[in-house]
């Protein structure tokens, strides 16, 4: 498949774990890309090294998207980079563990300002680009099925996802008028690095997956699928939904 030939995608916090796979999954089916984290380091190298054999460009901007400035201008030296940007996957994201009443409001803030304020403004800015160029483009939120289920001990992370469900509903009717479609995927339990204390407990391990309707844990590749089928014009008329890659287990249900 050969579905974004001439296309330049975006994948912020692509250094490891669903970004990576986003990155690399976009590039198979010919994209260019642009990859994003905190820092450069070995990880972004070997990224970049994978791209460029399966015969694509790849690049790596560092960027550290909870401030709403390096979001918004991330977007406007990715667009320098190859000239344009049609694709924006809004991956990187952080959750913090803590029973609510012990929340301090530096977590809160780490976790909002990155799962929520910095997409906010890093859509912003990829909708002025659009819109200055005339052109339409596709906008991917990692999300989590935690906008729709309760996650105890993780407040804040839920209230981000919450925002992010409300935000892209809300802009799928603003920016239809600009051929600008945008879309949530929203994981359940994935096997990277976010939930390495989760991978390390066999015991937890064992009740999390017993409660999944498809007994595994996910992977990267099972999201990265998704979101290339998003980000293509396969999905030409979806815009506004939020699709769950979990194995069941946001609407499931078993009788004991
Ligand atoms: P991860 O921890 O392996 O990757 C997150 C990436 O985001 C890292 O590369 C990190 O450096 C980057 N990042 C974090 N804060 C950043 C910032 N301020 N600026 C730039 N980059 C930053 O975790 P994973 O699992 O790959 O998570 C990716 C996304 O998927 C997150 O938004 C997460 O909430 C979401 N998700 C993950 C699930 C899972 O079970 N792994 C399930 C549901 C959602
Ligand atoms: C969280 C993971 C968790 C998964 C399923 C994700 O949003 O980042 O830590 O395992 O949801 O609960």
């Amino acid at each position: 498949m050969n579905r974004f030939k001439g296309k330049v995608a975006l994948v912020t916090g692509s250094s490891q774990g669903i970004g990576a796979a986003c990155a690399l999954r976009l590039a198979k089916e010919g994209c260019d890309v642009i990859l994003n984290g905190h820092k450069f380091d070995e990880r972004g190298e070997k990224l970049i090294k994978e791209i460029e054999a399966i015969g694509q460009k790849a690049t790596f901007l560092v960027a550290d998207l909870s401030q709403a400035y390096e979001a918004s201008h991330l977007i406007e030296k990715a667009v320098k980079q190859y000239g344009k940007l049609d694709i924006l996957v809004n991956n990187a994201g952080v959750e913090k563990r803590a029973d609510f009443w012990e929340v301090t409001e530096d977590d809160y803030d780490l976790v909002m300002d990155t799962n929520l304020k910095g997409v906010f403004f890093s859509i912003q800015s990829f909708v002025k680009h659009c819109r200055k160029n005339s052109v339409g483009g596709v906008v991917i939120n990692m999300s989590s099925v935690h906008e729709e289920i309760v996650f105890p001990h993780f407040a804040a992370y839920c209230a981000s996802k919450g925002g992010l469900k409300m935000l892209t509903r809300n802009l799928a009717t603003e920016l239809a008028p600009f051929n600008i479609r945008i879309n949530n995927v929203a994981p359940g339990a994935v096997s990277t690095p976010i939930n390495k204390d989760l991978l390390n407990n066999k015991e937890q391990l064992e009740r999390v997956t017993q409660n999944i309707p498809m007994r595994r844990m996910g992977t990267v590749e099972d999201v990265a699928g998704v979101v290339a089928f998003l980000a293509s014009d396969d999905a030409a008329y979806v815009t506004g939904s939020t699709y769950f890659v979990d194995g069941g287990l946001t609407y499931h249900y078993e009788e004991q």
